[in-house]
């Protein structure tokens, strides 16, 4: 079973939303995947997800209440083959994290662009996180099924 990372800076925001539509939809195309999330900051450590993401979500089917933030560990690098990084300074921040001999593969989620940060802008924001997350699940998952 593949596992995979999704990594934002709070882990309350952009990558709960990315592994909640990464597990649903793989889930009903029937492909196992084991998927969590995690910051690479560590100030909201044990919080669920924002109640603006969370509220963006249900509206389209996607439940992030039983998430708990949580920050990236070095044993992540291990634990994972992949790590989707939402933005160009997690990936940053992830590479410089990454253990020697570590085999997982770091990249940006949207492959080349970034998910903007939605914490300090308006509701819009969070919708549009949606939009990204589901066209980037939908590549990934014909990816990984190839
Ligand atoms: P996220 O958004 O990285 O998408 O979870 C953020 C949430 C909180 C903070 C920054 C970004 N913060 O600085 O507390």
């Amino acid at each position: 079973m593949i596992r995979i990372l999704c990594v934002c800076l709070g882990n309350i925001c952009r990558s709960p939303a990315a592994e909640e539509v990464l597990r649903k939809r793989a889930s009903d195309h029937g492909i196992a995947l084991h998927v969590e999330s995690a910051g690479t900051g560590g100030w909201h450590i044990g919080d669920q997800p924002d109640a603006r993401m969370q509220a963006a979500a249900a509206r389209r089917g996607y439940d992030l209440s039983p998430q708990r933030a949580q920050q990236v560990t070095l044993a992540d690098f291990d634990r994972f083959d992949m790590i989707l990084a939402m933005d160009q300074s997690n990936l940053a921040n992830l590479k410089a994290l990454q253990p020697a001999g570590s085999k997982a593969v770091l990249r940006l989620f949207l492959g080349n662009a970034d998910v903007p940060d939605p914490y300090y802008g308006d509701a819009d924001g969070f919708d549009h996180v949606l939009d990204l997350a589901e066209a980037a699940v939908d590549r990934l998952l014909r990816e990984i099924t190839l």
